[in-house]
């Protein structure tokens, strides 16, 4: 395994208001599939088929935390972090994702958020993690403009219940991965492979964004708006015009398509250009409220991406070190785009919402010696500080994720966490990663009494 390409900072410096934290999503740890009145979500519906899960599991109880909520806020509180991302389970709180609520459900949330404040932790919730409500996708799910009304009301509603105490409002969780990964390629739920019904998903993701903000901010909450992206720089595996040519292009799908419309308000054209008649049908206003003000922009930044014209290239090729899934480990690629995303759009202050690493983790005598991890975890927070010191209106970090859980397609077989999850037992174990966060927040924080605040805008 290689050295990560830059060395580590134990005591780099960032603004004391910068605010740290630990990220997860509900279908990810709650389990609980069929408790207290929750619905169906698309991703318990996936699961079912046969082959699509690359361990044949299911959420059907994945951490347990539906029923191990306090504890877990506990470990949250005893790693020492300013916030904590969660997201909602919208089958839970609404099960055919409209009409009746579900109180059980709410009451959840409720005891949820209560249970951060008491503990000192911000709460930052999102409201769509992936786990659409299964009615809804009965009906055509974000395929049906119709949907984007329905999310609408579910932000709405959460606002009322929730909104007083939370700190942060995010609206959807990779818009690309839902679209492209659910729609197009059918990895994920829905399963679908259907380009042109990928692409009108995006807009109807980004339409229901820029509506739900608008909604949200007239109720005057204090919550701060915005959405998070899966974005990566794009780099040809060749200088040769035509793998320049497919990273322009993946560069447009992925990043502009997303970008162009929430701070320009309008798709790139030679995106539009490529997809022909599997262009979005986009109705007056629609661009307009897509563009919507935002408080925050949250970025999830894992690897980078190398894009060839024949679809060659495979990470692993370049010598550099790999994480469980494959991905390269590859922090100046945040930097990078942190720096990209501040010189080409008007951009607010911005959060990395997720970061890290999966491994082959062994928990051996009660400990998980997750070096690697720590390198990673390190490395990628060194390079957020390179970003913020070239002047990228940094914000927060969170780390992804608190526990070990469900890793959509790949099941539990890649763990994510910073607390190691014995899913015969529920028993938490925090790795090494953990004590390591705990004790870089523990310094930051000493270090922070004697500095100003520079971080703009903590929400
Ligand atoms: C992101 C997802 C998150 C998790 C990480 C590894 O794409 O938002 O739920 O699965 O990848």
């Amino acid at each position: 395994m290689n050295a990560p390409e830059r060395p580590i900072d134990p005591h780099q410096r960032f603004p004391r208001d910068f605010v740290w934290g630990v990220a997860t999503s509900s279908f990810q740890i709650e389990g609980a599939a069929n408790a207290d009145g929750k619905g169906p979500s698309i991703w318990d519906r996936f699961c079912r088929q046969p082959g699509v899960i690359a361990d044949g599991s299911d959420g059907d109880v994945a951490c347990d935390h539906y029923h191990r909520m306090p504890e877990d806020l506990d470990l949250i509180a005893s790693l020492g972090v300013a916030a904590y991302r969660f997201s909602v389970s919208w089958p839970r709180v609404q099960p055919a994702g409209q009409g009746a609520w579900n109180l059980a459900g709410l009451d959840f949330y409720d005891r949820l958020v209560d249970g951060l404040l008491a503990r000192g932790v911000k709460p930052y919730l999102t409201l769509n993690h992936c786990d659409l409500p299964d009615a809804l996708q009965q009906c055509g799910g974000w395929a049906q403009r119709d949907t984007v009304f329905r999310f609408v009301d579910y932000a709405l509603g959460m606002q009322a219940r929730l909104g007083d105490r939370l700190a942060a409002i995010t609206t959807h969780n990779e818009p690309w991965v839902i679209s492209t990964l659910g729609h197009e390629w059918g990895a994920f739920a829905p399963g679908l492979k259907d380009r042109a019904t990928a692409v009108q998903v995006a807009h109807h993701l980004l339409l229901s964004h820029g509506l739900a903000l608008q909604a949200l901010r007239g109720t005057g909450t204090r919550a701060r708006l915005g959405i998070v992206l899966n974005l990566a720089p794009i780099h040809a595996a060749t200088a040769s015009a035509e793998d320049r040519a497919a990273a322009c292009l993946e560069d447009g799908r992925l990043v502009r398509w997303y970008m162009d419309p929430l701070f320009h308000g309008r798709y790139p054209a030679d995106v539009l250009d490529y997809l022909g008649t599997a262009g979005p049908r986009v109705e007056a206003g629609d661009m307009e409220a897509i563009a919507t003000p935002m408080d925050f922009l949250g970025i999830n930044y894992y690897s980078r991406s190398v894009a060839s014209a024949d679809g060659s290239w495979r990470a692993g090729g370049s010598g550099l070190a790999l994480t469980d899934m494959g991905w390269e480990v590859y922090p100046s690629g945040l930097t990078e785009l942190l720096l990209r995303l501040h010189r080409d759009w008007p951009v607010p202050p911005l959060y990395v919402k997720e970061n890290g690493a999966a491994f082959r983790d062994e928990l051996v005598d009660g400990r998980v010696h997750d070096a690697e991890r720590v390198a990673y975890l390190a490395a990628h927070i060194a390079a957020v500080g390179d970003a913020l010191a070239q002047g990228v209106p940094m914000a927060g970090y969170m780390v992804w994720s608190l526990l070990d859980n469900f890793e959509w397609a790949s099941g539990y077989a890649k763990r994510f966490g910073i607390v190691h999850v014995d899913y015969a037992t529920q028993r938490r174990t925090p790795k090494d990663s953990a004590h390591w966060y705990r004790e870089f927040l523990q310094r930051q924080r000493e270090a922070g009494r004697a500095m100003p605040c520079k971080a703009r805008e903590p929400g």
